[in-house]
């Protein structure tokens, strides 16, 4: 297993020590959040607890991620969660929250067949007050719609719901970690924790008794944003060119939206200082690379096959193992980092590890990027030794989207929205 890159002058990846101080410093931000004090972490109440009892029926959901818009149509059962319908589109650069708004209650509308309650996965740093009302503090991911900003999130959804005549009703708001803890749970008891680890990058988890409510809730940290992290001078150069300077540092590090971008400016650095050959072109141009074109790299190589295609000048088989070296590290120090702060979240909930835990993972870094999952587990299994088995990880696929079913599910029972509205409510 990858640990340190002696000898380097790209140093990404953590060491053993790093990664304790890092899992450390952020149980101290969760206690000092929950307790109101000064925090990156938002540590933001969800209105939901692990849902218990039988959850069933069919609902819709809305998944708005940072890449994507799915909506879905879901049956759930003993445990089990059917997609009876499905649409998904690419996430269109709306210039106003009505254009962005209208694109979600189309696609509603593409799969709305017999359900009529709708759990709404909003992939976003919110503000909520109860479990169907929630403000956006703030965009994240380098999006910047306008008119989005400070507004009730489900509100939009409404009144787009209602202007292009779809009869469905939002019944819950919850974050994409919510729901993957929600899917997590639905399928492994003992989930307590979920991260997704994909375009964004956040972790939620159960606090036992959550401030105020004093009873069970699940919270989404925004972990995101932490910040008492060793940055590289690469860390430092992406975050000064981002949208928000400052915010978001552990994102920085660890999002799909942001490692393709890490490796580009290494790259750069590379070309600055004479070790690779200068070309004009994808190497110059911000975001050019995706953490998929890194992965690919990593995994299949060779790097020199992507260069001809891209009708780049080859470069030695030493200096593509140089950069692919570097991509892998970049990859590989995203795992680390998300193991780190998991860490974190046991020595807060369960520090001698008196039961078990399971951590439900979505996204398409830990799904898919070579090394990725094994890297996380490896700091995991290292970390905690010999009481290392007593916390799995799963992948929780689509789980954001199933969650907000869930949620649907659970919303829909609490208030009595089962039959007690009717369709004047429209
Ligand atoms: C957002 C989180 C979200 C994460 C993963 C971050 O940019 O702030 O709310 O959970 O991305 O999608």
């Amino acid at each position: 297993m990858a640990r340190h890159s002696q000898g380097s002058q790209y140093h990404f990846l953590l060491s053993a020590e790093q990664i304790e101080a890092i899992a450390s410093d952020f149980r101290q931000a969760m206690v000092n959040g929950l307790l109101g004090a000064a925090s990156p972490l938002k540590m933001l109440p969800s209105f939901l607890d692990i849902p218990k009892g039988e959850i069933e029926g069919t609902y819709l959901a809305v998944d708005f991620g940072g890449s994507h818009i799915r909506a879905l149509e879901v049956g759930l059962k003993s445990g089990q969660a059917q997609i009876a319908a499905y649409r998904k589109i690419k996430l269109p650069e709306a210039k106003s929250a009505a254009e962005l708004f209208r694109c979600i209650a189309l696609l509603v509308k593409a799969v709305a067949l017999s359900a009529r309650y709708l759990g709404h996965t909003f992939s976003f740093p919110c503000r909520q007050q109860d479990l169907n009302t929630a403000h956006l503090i703030a965009w994240t991911k380098e999006i910047a719609t306008p008119g989005v900003e400070g507004e009730n999130i489900n509100h939009l959804l409404e009144q787009a719901l209602r202007q292009q005549g779809v009869a469905v009703q939002p019944v819950a708001i919850l974050n994409d970690t919510v729901g993957t803890l929600l899917t997590a749970a639905y399928s492994y008891p003992g989930a307590d924790i979920a991260s997704i680890c994909g375009t964004g990058h956040n972790t939620c988890y159960l606090e036992p008794a959550a401030p105020r409510q004093g009873k069970p809730m699940i919270i989404n940290m925004e972990s995101g944003n932490f910040n008492k992290l060793p940055f590289t001078r690469f860390d430092k150069a992406l975050d000064a060119e981002s949208e928000r300077p400052g915010q978001q540092r552990l994102e920085k590090m660890v999002a799909g939206r942001y490692l393709g971008e890490l490796a580009r400016l290494a790259i750069m650095d590379l070309i600055g200082q004479g070790s690779l050959p200068d070309t004009v072109g994808i190497f110059h141009v911000p975001y050019s690379l995706s953490a998929e074109d890194i992965a690919g790299w990593v995994e299949a190589g060779p790097l020199s096959t992507w260069l001809k295609a891209q009708g780049i000048v080859p470069w030695t088989d030493a200096q593509c193992s140089l950069v692919t070296n570097i991509c892998q590290h970049i990859l590989l120090r995203s795992a680390q980092l998300a193991a780190a702060t998991f860490l974190g979240v046991l020595l807060h909930i369960d520090p001698a590890l008196e039961r078990k835990h399971v951590i439900g993972i979505d996204g398409s870094l830990y799904e898919k990027a070579p090394g990725y999952a094994a890297q996380l587990e490896f700091v995991l299994g290292e970390a905690l030794g010999d009481k290392g088995s007593s916390v799995e990880v799963k992948l929780v696929k689509d789980g954001s989207g199933i969650g907000a079913a869930i949620a649907a599910a659970v919303a829909s029972k609490e208030d009595g929205y089962n039959g007690s509205h009717t369709d004047e409510t429209w």
